[in-house]
């Protein structure tokens, strides 16, 4: 298996009621996919799945055996909202994984890498929304993971925040050497971040359509390529949700 994670056929239902169906998707080492999908398409579902955190579907699921290597999960995860707890501080979030034994000089670096440096003592009340979620990708990456599974994860702050931590994501799955699969409702951050773009919709919910964006990083969010393959995303996007 050369991808790091593997989602075969995926079907999935809630009572009943399918939610997801015959999904496939392969993340290559170093890459960076997004799903993207109206409301209630069954994003989140899907993350949780690749993640192992519901084993209540049919079809397959596989993590590369060399994403156990280094003793880490080999996979962080980064919810939608950070999840820290109130009671610990901000390092003690970080490194919460592994208590008391935490690495110290890591939660400084990845502080650091995150525009945070210093500011492990702050407790959660004390940050902004921004800051919190720079926590909760700091969190993702503690593990040392090489797959980073991200739920929406900046849809809770104002666009110029937003568009930083995108930018700050991007670049810590370069110099880490990171595989990302984000899911988004937001087209603008689909087609600025990834290598590939899925398209999640229907009733039930199947992969309409991939779009690839064979641009360099760092892209020019203005640029003419990825206006075009936004109004591609935005005309299937219409149509499903019609
Ligand atoms: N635990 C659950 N029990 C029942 N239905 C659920 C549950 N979680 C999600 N759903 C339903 O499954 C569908 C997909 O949900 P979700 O994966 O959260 O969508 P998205 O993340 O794309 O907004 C929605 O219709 C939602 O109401
Ligand atoms: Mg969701």
């Amino acid at each position: 298996m050369s991808a790091l994670l593997e989602l075969r056929d995926i079907r999935k239902s809630y009572a009943g009621v399918r939610v997801l169906d015959d999904v496939s998707l392969a993340l290559a080492p170093g890459e960076i996919i997004s799903l993207l999908g109206p409301s209630g398409c069954g994003k989140s579902t899907l993350l949780r799945i690749a993640a192992g955190l519901d084993q209540d579907f049919t079809g397959g699921l596989a993590h590369n055996p060399l994403l156990d290597f280094g003793g880490g999960s080999g996979i962080g995860v980064v919810f939608q909202e950070p999840r820290l707890l109130p009671w610990l501080n901000v390092a003690q979030n970080i490194g919460f994984a592994e208590g008391r034994a935490a690495d110290g000089a890591w939660i400084e670096q990845l502080l650091a890498d995150v525009g945070l440096g210093g500011q492990g003592d702050k407790l959660p009340k004390q940050l902004s929304g921004g800051m919190a979620q720079r926590v909760a990708i700091a969190r993702g990456l503690y593990q040392r993971p090489q797959v980073l599974l991200l739920d929406e994860p900046f849809s809770a702050v104002d666009a110029f925040t937003r568009m930083k931590l995108q930018d700050l994501v991007v670049h810590l799955a370069d110099a880490y050497g990171i595989a990302l699969l984000l899911v988004t409702h937001d087209l603008d951050e689909a087609f600025y971040l990834s290598d590939r773009v899925l398209i999640l919709g229907g009733s039930p919910s199947r992969i309409q359509r991939e779009l690839a964006v064979p641009l360099p990083h760092p892209r020019d969010r203005r640029s003419a390529e990825l206006a075009y393959l936004r109004g591609e995303a935005l005309t299937e996007l219409t149509e499903l949700t019609l």
